[in-house]
């Protein structure tokens, strides 16, 4: 057989032969600071409880929070976005205790606030964790979660958590109009600062089942689903959309939610509007990827560093991921 019959046009493989060239021809690269890390928030003092379906993942009272909160600066991870857990004695149909200027989030914003003032502040506008029904909203007699009616509440619960001092507050309810008129409160009030991550195309995705235990409305919601306002699995026009009328009523981040099942839209909504665009790697991805790390079938740190990696490839400006600080960690050593 003659050699030069099987020399290919164009060898690949060539730039992939050594490190430095492979370091050289990288496109995107992961870092401490595209990473935002959600946490689980409980009153009291020196509590913590684990996530049954978060392995690794806990609720804590804030002075533990505190600690993870300076573990962050330290890895140069630039934000916190805070879940609160909420007593069932507050939990009722109005959801009033989603505005109080006392309840736990906005105590837990102000602490932060004033130990780690350089640290971003995430704050969760959505009244699930406030609702004996576990909805995002406030409900008819039918059990249709009302839009307008719900969007005052909103708006009061983003005021009350701009003024504990929230940098960023993040409606995850999925409500039309929602972003305009908490923009609208915000200014009102001067808080022209205060920026909004909208959560602009939620799925009604089953991989939140870890949430809602986390965050204990998974009881509350029992059957109930979120389909009458969250996005449907099958559609991608629709995000775009949203995405567009989020931000033409002034948000200023979108975020698309999950994360690893959802890269296409992802993709999509970055080459589309160019705004700064989140994506969340929600707990139903931490819990597949970490069940199979405690079987021993995946490496942890490959598997989860290349899940992150492929956020940034999609078009990703920062991921929120439960993994964040041992991402962090991990890329302090590689670099
Ligand atoms: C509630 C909310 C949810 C998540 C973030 N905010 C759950 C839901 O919509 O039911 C899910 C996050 C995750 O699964 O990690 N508004």
């Amino acid at each position: 057989m003659f050699p030069y019959s099987h020399f290919p046009q164009r060898r690949m493989r060539r730039m992939r032969r050594d490190k430095f060239s492979r370091n050289l021809m990288r496109e995107v690269y992961l870092r401490a600071d595209d990473l935002i890390y959600p946490v689980f928030v409980l009153d009291g003092k020196n509590r913590s409880e684990n996530v049954e379906s978060m392995p690794g993942v806990v609720r804590q009272s804030i002075d533990l929070l505190l600690i993870q909160a300076e573990r962050c600066l330290q890895l140069g991870i630039p934000a916190l976005a805070i879940f609160p857990v909420i007593d069932v004695k507050y939990k009722t149909l109005n959801a009033s205790e989603s505005y109080n200027p006392d309840g736990l989030v906005p105590r837990v914003v102000r602490q932060l606030k004033l130990n780690f003032p350089e640290l971003g502040i995430i704050t969760d506008i959505a009244l699930d964790p406030y609702t004996i029904h576990g909805q995002d909203g406030l409900i008819d007699p039918s059990g249709y979660v009302i839009n307008d009616e719900t969007v005052d509440v909103l708006c009061q619960q983003a005021l009350a958590h701009a003024q504990a001092g929230a940098d960023i507050v993040a409606p995850s309810d999925m409500m039309d109009g929602r972003i305009s008129a908490i923009r609208n409160s915000l200014d009102s009030q001067k808080f022209i600062h205060t920026r909004i991550l909208a959560y602009a195309a939620k799925y009604a995705s089953s991989f939140y089942g870890p949430f809602r235990d986390a965050v204990g409305s998974a009881k509350n919601l029992g059957a109930g689903n979120k389909y009458t306002y969250q996005m449907d699995p099958a559609n991608s026009d629709e995000a775009l959309w949203e995405v567009g009328l989020d931000l033409d009523e002034g948000a200023d981040m979108v975020m698309i939610k999950p994360g690893m099942p959802y890269l296409d839209i992802v993709r999509r909504v970055k080459d589309q509007f160019g705004a700064p665009t989140f994506v969340y790697q929600v707990s139903g991805e931490y819990a597949m990827l970490k069940a199979s790390v405690i079987n021993g079938w995946l490496n942890e740190e490959s598997c989860v560093l290349e899940s992150l990696l492929a956020f940034k490839r999609a078009g990703a400006d920062g991921i929120l991921s439960y993994y964040a600080l041992e991402a962090a960690e991990w890329l302090k050593k590689t670099t």
